[in-house]
This record gives structure tokens, sequence and C-alpha cells, in this order.
């Protein structure tokens, strides 16, 4: 365990948790465990940017919760918690808003994405990324693995953080990503454009039955073009499932192929559905055991929501006594 470093992440529970989440985040996260201290979280505050139902808030953030654990997350090791078990996220997120300009939010990608696709306008899904720093600086993490999609808000973290140091004492360390290979998987039916869970058809979700996977994989886009150079949108998106998901052998005999122009998409295709059939059949086996049996999930969360809300509670103290904030809180 290298204990000098910390490792923080999260996810959203909306939508299901799909291959891009999986290679390029919980994945990580499973192999980091054991080598930092870690704390992951289902970040319950942020899916309420985008419409959500109330009533299956919850549903939603343990269905994430028991896909992660099926995964491999061991809640004895990490501190896996709800987000909103730790009212100390929102506390500092006001702090942090007194620091961070309206012009840094406005270039966030993601922020414009969702505003071209009709959404927008609510202060909240501007404001998101400085609730992700947030999350992150309340437990003091230096290292945050995430999908490629989050490099820039990582990088409003560090700013806002050298900002807070500058101000108020050199008090948080700067952030910093952890990205995989597989940090950017693109959809399955448009690869030039990420996997993601709000548009249908281009994921395959963790919990998917084995032949919607297969039926998926033969049917993902590939490119027409020629064989040997470097492989379209398409292909490149393929190879880089067959790196997270087939024995390394397999990958390298499949390169071999396209690099001598002898491969058939159809020979990888069925390869890389049967890989991925065989990583997520257990998981989807666990993830349900987990799931029939919501209070002790439940239980295990909430004592992951008291492991974290102790550290939150002691940089809160740090933070407000650092700003200025002199009243004591009773
Ligand atoms: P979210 O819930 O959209 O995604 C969870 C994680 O999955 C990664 N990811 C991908 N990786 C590779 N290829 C893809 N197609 C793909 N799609 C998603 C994301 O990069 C992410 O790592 N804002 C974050 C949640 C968050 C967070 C945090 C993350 C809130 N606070 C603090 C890190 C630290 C989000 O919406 O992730």
């Amino acid at each position: 365990m290298n204990s000098n470093k910390r490792v923080f992440s999260g996810i959203q529970p909306t939508g299901e948790v799909h291959l891009g989440n999986y290679v390029g985040a919980i994945r990580n996260w499973v192999d980091l465990q054991s080598q930092y201290e870690s704390t992951f979280c289902i970040v319950d505050y942020h899916a309420i940017t985008n419409e959500y139902q109330p009533k299956k808030l919850l549903q939603r953030s343990l269905e994430v919760a028991a896909t992660g654990i099926a995964a491999g997350l061991d809640p004895e090791r990490v501190t896996l918690f709800i987000q909103s078990s730790v009212p100390e996220h929102t506390e500092l997120t006001w702090f942090l808003t007194s620091l961070t300009s309206v012009g840094a939010l406005e270039r966030m990608t993601q922020y414009k994405d969702k505003c071209a696709r009709g959404q927008g306008a609510l202060a909240g899904l501007m404001s998101y990324p400085i609730l992700q720093t947030a999350d992150i600086i309340l437990y003091k993490a230096n290292l945050v693995p995430v999908g490629e999609d989050q490099v820039q808000h990582l990088e409003l973290a560090r700013e806002i953080v050298r900002r807070f140091n500058n101000l108020f004492g050199d008090y948080f360390p700067e952030p910093e990503p952890l990205l995989t290979s597989g940090a950017r998987v693109m959809s399955l039916s448009d690869p030039t454009s990420k996997m993601s869970k709000s548009v249908e058809g281009s994921y395959i979700s963790l919990t998917e039955e084995p032949e919607s996977i297969r039926r998926k994989i033969k049917r993902a886009v590939t490119d027409p073009g020629p064989q040997g150079g470097e492989p379209g949108p398409g292909v490149a998106n393929l190879f880089t499932l067959l790196e997270a998901f087939a024995p390394e052998d397999v990958t390298q005999s499949f390169r071999q192929d396209y690099a001598n122009q002898k491969l058939r998409y159809s020979d990888l295709k069925a390869t890389l559905g049967e890989c991925i059939v065989t990583t997520l059949d257990p998981i989807r086996t666990r993830r349900a055991e987990l799931l029939s049996k919501p209070e002790e999930l439940k239980e295990i969360l909430a004592a992951g929501g008291d492991r974290a809300r102790e550290q939150a509670r002691d940089t809160i103290r740090d933070v407000r006594e650092l700003m200025g904030f002199q009243m004591p809180v009773r």
C-alpha cells in the first residue's frame, strides 16, 4: 500500500453502467484499491443536474454500487459511499464557488455539449465541475482515475485548488487524472463519438445478456477502408475493447492479421463478443445477488458514508478556519 497518495473517483447513478465506464474507470479502481487509500463515490448530488425521478434515485445508486462491488471493489478495503450521506460536499462546493470564474465554467466541453443538446440553462449543470472539485479535495486526493472526458474538469479542479492555496495557505494537493488505455471507449453505432449512457444503441451495459452483447458487437460499425495502415475509428475501438477483454496473445494475433491485411472483422467480432460475455457473466450474477439483499447493501454504503464523513468533517473544519469563519458549528 502506497500510503503517501490518495485516490478518489466518482460515478453518476444515471442510466446504466456501460463498457466505457468499466474500461475507462471502474476496472482501474479495482486495480488501484490494493495500492492506495481509495475512496469511491456514487455521486447522486451530480445526478440531479439531469432530469431524474426522485423515487428511483436511491435504487439507481444501489445498482451502481452493486455493479462496482460485483466488478471487484472491496468495501472492506475502499471507502464506498453515496455522496448525499456526506453533506460536507455541498458546503465545500459553496466555498469553492466563490473562487471560480463563470468564464471557466462556460468553457467546459461537457457543459457546452449538453447545452447544444438542449439542456443547459440550469445553474447546477454549469457549476457541476465545482461540486466535482469539492468531491475530490474533501478527501485530499492526489490521483483521480477517470476516462478522458473528465480531464478538462480535473484541469479546472487544479486551477481552483491553486487559487485556494494562494489565498488561504497551502492546504490541498493538486489532483491529477489517471487514465487507462481504454480511457475513451467509442460508441458502437457511431465510433466518432464516445460511448455514452445518454445515447441508446451506443453502449453495452454491464448487465446485458450474452445474446445481446454478441449482437451489438456483431453490428458495431467498422470502416470499409483497406487494412494495413492506421485503423479507422470503428476498428480502433474494437481493438481498444479487445485489449481490455481478451488475452494479450489473442489481441496481438488480430493486430498481426490487420497489419497483413487479412483480418476478417467477423472473426474479431466473434472473439471479442465471447471475451466480453466471459468477463461480464460473473459480474451480472454477483450484482443480482447483491441487489437481492438491499438492506445489506445499504448497510455497506452507510458504513462507507460514516468513514467518508469523518474525513470530510476534518477537512471542512480546517477550511472554515482558513477562510475565516470563526463561529463554532454546534
Ligand atoms: P460518469 O458517471 O459520466 O462516468 C463515470 C466514469 O466513466 C468514465 N467514462 C468513460 N471512460 C471511457 N470511455 C467512455 N466512453 C466513458 N464514458 C464514461 C468517465 O470518465 C468517468 O471516469 N463527473 C463524473 C463523475 C464525478 C467524478 C467526481 C469523477 C463526480 N465527481 C470526482 C471523478 C472525481 C461523471 O459524470 O462521470
